[in-house]
């Protein structure tokens, strides 16, 4: 497996793979990997990539004042172990002083579907975000990128950026992964103890309690979405952000009842934020 440590070094190792006319795939991760991070290489094994590639940049610019940047947490040997089993070729490793060189001034900002949801708790998230994987684009140089619904408001960004600016990479959505117990896999969860780790099951409770009420036909996006708030409001441990209904290619918001849709939740559980979501379609889940 080999490391790039520069946006030189990436971009070299990715030419010389693109002359050879090998089809590079690309997951960018924060590290920290769980099962997970690791299911999107699979992903892209499976979509025929010659070349499996990752990168492990914890970037400070999407984080806000009083957020866990210095804190988050950051595991390089045990990451590097995990991306070799899961057989990736390349892993770009770049640090802030690569990423940001004094002077720097450049942003890219997604306008409309940064707002909102996580935008609005988040100033500056999504502009952080767009703008380093805008910047991973440019030096990994992949055909296809995979990113996980989890994140699903990043996702419509991400997808949005790469057609507005012409990156000209497919942009593929990977399933949730989720613990035994249904939490969804997040590095943030190593904030978790004892007591917070059950309170934490609060968001995948009320979306699963959501898809119930959806199965036994409710289709009314504001009860659905208000069943999940009293689950997390049930929760003393939780201090609630939002639950909210959205159309899922869009994200606007949806009212009238319908028969696809997607609920999206996060709280605050101890030290984590965490977030949640789940599409529901008639005919099944998604
Ligand atoms: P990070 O939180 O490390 O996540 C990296 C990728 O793994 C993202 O695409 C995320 O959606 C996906 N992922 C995380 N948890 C997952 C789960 N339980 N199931 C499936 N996929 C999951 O997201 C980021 O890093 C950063 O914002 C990044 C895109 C790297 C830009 O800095």
């Amino acid at each position: 497996m080999e490391l790039l440590r520069t946006p030189v070094e990436m971009r070299g190792w990715a030419d010389a793979r693109r002359r050879e006319g090998r089809r590079i795939g690309f997951a960018p991760t924060m590290g920290c990997l769980h099962a997970g991070h690791l299911s999107l290489y699979g992903i892209l094994r499976d979509r025929g990539c010659d070349e499996v590639t990752a990168s492990i940049f914890v970037n400070p610019t999407q984080f806000g004042p009083g957020e866990d940047f210095e804190k988050y947490p950051r595991d390089e040997a045990s990451d590097l172990s995990l991306l070799r089993e899961a057989g990736v070729g390349a892993v770009y490793l770049p640090g802030v002083a690569d990423m940001y060189p004094e002077g720097s001034q450049t942003v890219v900002d997604v306008t409309g579907v940064s707002k909102g949801l996580c935008g609005d708790r988040r100033p500056g998230h999504f502009q952080g975000v767009a703008t380093v994987v805008a910047k991973l684009f440019n030096a990994v140089r992949p055909h296809v990128a995979v990113f996980g619904e989890k994140d699903f408001q990043q996702l419509a960004v991400i997808r949005r950026m790469a057609r507005d600016l012409d990156f000209g990479i497919e942009i593929v959505g990977a399933p949730i992964f989720r613990e035994d117990d249904g939490l969804a896999m997040s590095s943030r969860n190593r904030y978790l103890d004892g007591a917070d780790r059950i309170a934490a099951l609060c968001l995948s409770r009320g979306l699963f309690r959501a898809a119930g009420l959806f199965g036994a036909g409710e289709r009314d996006p504001l009860a659905l979405a208000a069943a999940v708030r009293s689950e997390v409001e049930g929760e003393p441990r939780a201090t609630f952000e939002y639950a909210e209904a959205r159309n899922p290619e869009t994200l606007f918001p949806v009212t009238p009842p319908t028969g696809r849709v997607t609920l999206l939740v996060a709280a605050r559980v101890g030290p984590a934020r965490l977030i949640d979501n789940i599409t529901l379609q008639e005919g099944g889940q998604q």
